[in-house]
């Protein structure tokens, strides 16, 4: 059955803004042992609130409480103290989770089913008619990129396959918020951009996304804001741009500037008391490279390096 959209008549949010489609007050979680001792403080009281519409990252090295977080929002775990609200409903409850999307770090999918499979036995538990199933799970394939391997078994597929199918899989109930737990482990630099380009789409259609990861060019490329946490402990909270923006620094960017033309800017910037830490040719990323040779590869397949250095 699936809950009305937004918050519900006693909206829990009733202190955030409209918009808020996860809010945490004081989440914390303290694993135990067997005998009810204190074995990690996996995630100190954690205050989030996140929008609708916008990809949230989590960041964090490893252990620092991500996937703890998300599965707290998702109701697996119960909080040791402090509460949670997802669209509108308390995180505890996991009817709620019809209208999420779910990408675990560690895919648990059946090996001996194929991806079309895969996606129909999925679409079935969440009642989704069959015609819609069928045509959705189509559409899903063709934008995971696994047209080609739709009829293998998952068994034989590699890691990165897997990850896109699980992601298929994630998206199979249309959902209004999608949960992904380092999506592009395991995927190659063509990968990850698809990747990167697919979570970016599901924002253009106007999907919330909570992602954690501890690639930082992932989150860098795709995240409106982020949240860093450390050893539980969230460390900083902010939009992404403003977090990485060198204030006190000014770059201008221009093409085809003659030798001339940088000697009078030199000159006017002097005059100006300005410290000139570098004028030169900007460099692409590698990931940029990468993708450029690959694609290149693609439609010249005969080609070959012929590198010297
Ligand atoms: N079921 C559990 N029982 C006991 N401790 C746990 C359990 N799950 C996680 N922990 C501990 O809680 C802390 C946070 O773990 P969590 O999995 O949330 O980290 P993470 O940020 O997702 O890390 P990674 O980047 O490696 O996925 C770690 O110290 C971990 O050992
Ligand atoms: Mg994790």
């Amino acid at each position: 059955m699936i809950s009305p959209a937004g918050p519900s008549a006693q909206s829990p949010f009733a202190t955030a803004p409209q918009d808020t489609v996860i809010e945490t007050r004081n989440l914390a979680k303290v694993y135990r042992d067997f005998w009810g001792r204190e074995k990690v403080r996996a995630l100190k009281p954690l205050d989030l609130n996140i929008r609708k519409g916008e990809i949230f990252g989590l960041l964090g090295p490893n252990g620092s409480g991500k996937t703890t977080t998300i599965k707290l929002l998702l109701g697996l775990l119960f909080p040791t103290s402090g509460e949670a609200f997802v669209l509108g409903e308390k995180a505890s409850d996991v009817t709620k989770n019809e209208r999420i999307g779910y990408l675990p770090e560690e895919t648990y999918l059946y090996r001996f089913l194929n991806a079309e499979e895969t996606l129909d036995f999925y679409g079935k538990l969440f009642n989704i008619p069959t015609q819609v199933r069928r045509e959705r799970a189509k559409e899903l394939i063709v934008q995971v990129g696994l047209e080609k391997a739709r009829k293998r078994q998952l068994k034989e597929y590699s890691k990165g396959m897997t990850r896109r199918v699980g992601l298929a899989q994630a998206l199979i109930n249309d959902p209004e918020l999608v949960v992904l737990d380092e999506p592009t482990t395991g995927l190659d630099p063509l990968g990850c951009r698809e990747m990167k380009d697919l979570i970016l789409d599901l924002k253009r259609r106007g999907k919330t996304v909570l992602m954690c990861s501890h690639l930082l060019a992932d989150v860098q490329d795709v995240c409106d804001r982020i949240a860093i946490l450390h050893q539980g402990e969230l460390k900083e909270l902010g939009r992404v741009d403003e977090l990485l923006k060198l204030a006190d620094a000014t770059e201008i960017r221009t093409s085809h500037l003659s030798d001339e033309a940088k000697a009078e800017v030199r000159a006017v910037l002097e005059r100006h008391g300005a410290r000139i830490d570098r004028i030169d040719h900007p460099t692409t990323t590698l990931e940029e490279l990468f993708l450029n040779i690959v694609r290149d590869a693609e439609v010249r397949p005969g080609r070959r390096a012929c590198g010297d250095q």
